[in-house]
């Protein structure tokens, strides 16, 4: 097991897992997470010894999204940010991507499940998307990639309202490839990986490259954009509100923004 602090790695019979490991902080993904989650991703899609990647969190929570603190104090800034670096990399990364779903997934928890194959939750996991909540704007290629695969007002639904929906619902909607009894996630999912692994590595290249064929280049350009606005939006009023009613435990008061 190769550790760094909060994310750690290992590969085992073809399978390249990634494991977010900062149950205190219900996982939150600080700028060194980010990172580690990117070089990881990146390493694996070069190294001929991996044929699957695989993300998971712990037993109670996938991740709680964005460390909160560090859009205060760390904001993103640019494309080099380890945000951004992580999401090319999930988002571009040429080998099938497994995910196993326990507990909470919030805001990029959910979103980079867009960019996995497989996605595996346990029967009480929870989704929420809270960009809009927080003041700020759906990131990593969700504005393409949900209206995509559940239509518009579906889409509109979770990314505006922000509201949590449960495992069932995401099944439903296509962000959850199935759902298993929460002890069997991780078994689910690396069986799953090991039959992928199993299976010829060139040919499920090529296939993930031809399904994701018509939207890779725009996919890209949109994580661009949204990044861009995002990174603007740290900077409102609103989001300031939002951060800093988290922080003070509070609920937030946006009565006063028009
Ligand atoms: N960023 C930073 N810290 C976070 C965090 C996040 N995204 N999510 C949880 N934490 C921290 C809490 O501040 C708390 O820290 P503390 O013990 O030092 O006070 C600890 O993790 C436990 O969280 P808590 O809120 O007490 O747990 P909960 O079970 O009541 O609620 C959540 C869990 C995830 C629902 C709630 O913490 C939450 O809404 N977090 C923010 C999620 C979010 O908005 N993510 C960004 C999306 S873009």
């Amino acid at each position: 097991m190769n550790r760094t602090e909060f994310i750690q790695s290992e590969l085992s019979e073809g399978i390249f897992t990634l494991r977010i490991n900062r149950p205190d902080k219900k996982n939150a993904l600080n700028l060194a997470m980010y990172q580690a989650l990117a070089d990881g991703l990146r390493k694996a899609d070069e190294d001929a010894g991996v044929r699957v990647i695989l993300i998971c969190g712990g037993d109670d929570c996938f991740t709680s999204g964005n460390d909160l603190a560090d859009f205060l104090n760390a904001p993103p800034t640019g494309q080099n940010s380890p945000v951004m670096q992580f999401l090319f990399a999930v988002s571009e990364a040429s080998k099938p991507i497994v995910a196993a779903v326990n507990g909470l997934a919030v805001g990029v928890g959910v979103t980079m499940l867009l960019h996995c194959e497989l996605v595996y939750a346990g029967n009480s996991a929870t989704f929420q998307m809270p960009f809009v909540n927080l003041g700020l704007c759906p990131e990593a290629g969700s504005t393409l990639l949900l209206p995509r695969i559940m239509g518009h007002q579906r889409a509109a639904e979770l990314l505006m309202l922000g509201e949590v929906f449960c495992a069932e619902k995401a099944c439903a909607v296509g962000i959850v490839t199935a759902i298993c009894p929460d002890g069997d996630v991780l078994a689910t999912a690396r069986n799953k990986a090991l039959q992928l692994a199993a299976q010829p590595a060139a040919a499920v290249r090529l296939a993930k490259s031809l399904l994701k064929r018509d939207y890779a280049g725009p996919l890209r350009e949109t994580i661009l954009e949204e990044g861009k606005q995002f990174m603007a939006r740290l900077k409102s009023p609103e989001a300031a509100e939002a951060l800093q009613s988290f922080m003070e435990r509070r609920k937030p008061d946006f009565t006063k923004f028009s």
